[in-house]
């Protein structure tokens, strides 16, 4: 029997990025768009263009370069945000605009303070004015967990009179339980007269942690879209995690009558890049993705599997990107083999300087890393082309004196703006005391909020990533580095989130009242 395509839509760099703290910086953005476009994600919604420059460049930049996705804006029901949303997608080679206005009562009345007839006159303007852009319209009902039954259909059927093509069905506040969101998003499709002129699409989140449930109910009753985002990323609990809804489709072909076009190799990498970019570390038990979803620690489980694999596997690891862990590249090997292998791994470099960087950064790894792992060439990718020439800060060497019963100290030397500082500081620890000693040269007063420490690899050799969370005034940076040196990786994370910091701009935020 042929299955229906259900349309993946990634929102990992709209709603993922409105968790707090989980902002991310334009070219970071761009790197999690490149690998959801490998991964062929069917739409990706990059940002929210009216709600700073940076969202709006971000959008932009991602409409140039993505080619394979469609590429979506959001923008609520008016005319700037319509405008903004239409300028930063023109690039894309598919473009899409996602307008939405709230229905629910208790947000009408109170977020909008606008009558439900008013609501519908808006939503049918904004529909049409995002049509003198693009074909690609998706109108949202924000709230349509909480709304009237009646009402959904009478707005949705306006809406799309006047356009829309998907219509997305956002269960906003993770309220909805998953027999009664499938029979609502069913009872809508039966309903409406014209629903069979659009996709419907559905938006849960998981305050109730039963956004994929929710989500999947929806599809049993004729939703094709899910709105989801990686590791589950989004506003408070989160939203759909796209590798739960993709890989529970893709394990029960019996139960669903759809398919996806996702490459499921690329789901850990994806997943990897988007928790170091943002901090938010992937619980150890988390499905698919966490440390040990596919480790069996009971003597029973192991010789099970060890007998025969779907004792108590149902999925393989590899199918979702788990590498093997087995030694790739070593001391030895030249610019070629670590082409070839980055290659392998689906990473293009953009250009030959590019390679250059990543080769003369590989050597340097080697020469105090026996074996090179693939985490590790994807972290040493990441690292090459964060690294900026246009940084403030750069990191020229650091020395720490630790010992048992002494105050560590700490001698850090930085290049600011081309010139070479230094400075000496004592700590807690020595991490502490190479922070201090940063701090005493950048005078930078932000706050950290968050410092993590991760092995990438096995053994006591693996490189450390550190991640840090800066905050000042209001705006939030992270910061990365890896290194045998943990200490090291650790300075390294710091001084890339004061160089975010001086560059950075604000965002607003997209549920504020029209
Ligand atoms: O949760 C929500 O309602 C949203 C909309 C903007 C689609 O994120
Ligand atoms: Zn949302």
């Amino acid at each position: 029997m042929s299955k229906d395509r259900l349309i993946i839509f990634d929102t990992t760099l709209r709603d993922g990025e409105q968790s707090p703290g989980a902002s991310m910086t334009r070219d970071e953005k761009i790197r999690i768009a490149k690998m959801l476009e490998q991964m062929r994600v069917d739409v990706i919604e990059a940002g929210f263009p009216i709600a700073s420059p940076d969202d709006f460049e971000a959008v932009k930049a991602i409409a140039q370069i993505v080619r394979e996705s469609t590429v979506c804006g959001l923008a609520r029901a008016l005319d700037k945000d319509i405008e903004r949303a239409a300028e930063a997608i023109k690039p894309a080679a598919s473009g899409r605009i996602h307008t939405f206005i709230a229905t629910s009562p208790i947000h009408m009345q109170n977020k909008l303070r606008m009558e439900p007839d008013a609501v519908v006159e808006q939503a049918i303007y904004a529909v049409k004015k995002a049509r003198n852009y693009t074909d690609d319209v998706e109108f949202s009902c924000e709230d349509a967990g909480r709304s009237e039954f009646e009402f959904l259909c009478r707005i949705i059927e306006q809406a799309i009179k006047a356009g829309a093509r998907t219509i997305n069905i956002p269960d906003t506040v993770g309220y909805q339980i998953p027999h009664v969101f499938g029979d609502m998003v069913g009872r809508l499709i039966q309903t409406i007269p014209n629903a069979d002129q659009a996709i419907f699409s559905v938006h849960c989140h998981n305050d109730l942690g039963l956004a994929v449930g929710n989500s999947l109910a929806a599809v049993m009753q004729g939703a094709r879209q899910v709105e989801c985002t990686i590791n589950g990323l989004g506003e408070r609990a989160g939203n759909a995690s796209l590798e739960e809804v993709v890989m529970a489709i893709r394990t029960r072909p019996d139960v669903f009558p759809v398919e996806t076009r996702i490459v499921t190799q690329h789901i850990v990498p994806t997943s990897r890049l988007v928790s170091g970019v943002t901090g938010f570390v992937v619980q150890p038990n988390k499905a698919i993705v966490g440390a040990n979803a596919f480790a069996h620690e009971s003597g029973i489980h192991q010789d099970g599997v060890l007998k025969h694999r779907e004792t108590y596997e149902i999925m393989r690891a590899q199918d979702v990107g788990w590498s093997d862990n087995k030694i790739v590249l070593g001391k030895h090997s030249g610019r070629n083999a670590l082409k070839t292998r980055l290659q392998e791994l689906g990473i293009e470099l953009a250009t030959e300087e590019a390679l250059n960087a990543a080769f003369s950064r590989f050597k340097d790894l080697a020469d105090r890393k026996h074996d090179i792992y693939d985490e590790d060439l994807r972290i040493l990718v990441l690292e090459t082309e964060a690294h900026q020439a246009t940084d403030t800060y750069e990191l020229v060497s650091s020395s720490v004196c630790s010992a048992t019963g002494e105050t560590p100290n700490a001698l850090v030397v930085l290049k600011v703006q081309g010139q070479e500082l230094s400075a000496e500081a004592q700590g807690s620890g020595p991490v502490d005391a190479v922070y201090s000693a940063i701090r005493a040269i950048t005078k930078e007063t932000a706050d950290l909020q968050l410092y993590s420490v991760n092995a990438i690899t096995s053994g006591t050799d693996a490189q450390g990533e550190v991640t840090v969370r800066l905050e000042k005034a209001g705006r939030m940076v992270h910061g990365h580095g890896a290194d045998t040196d943990i200490v090291i990786a650790s300075a390294k994370a710091y001084v890339d989130a004061l160089n975010k910091l001086v560059t950075q701009d604000e965002r607003e935020h997209p549920q504020h009242s029209v």
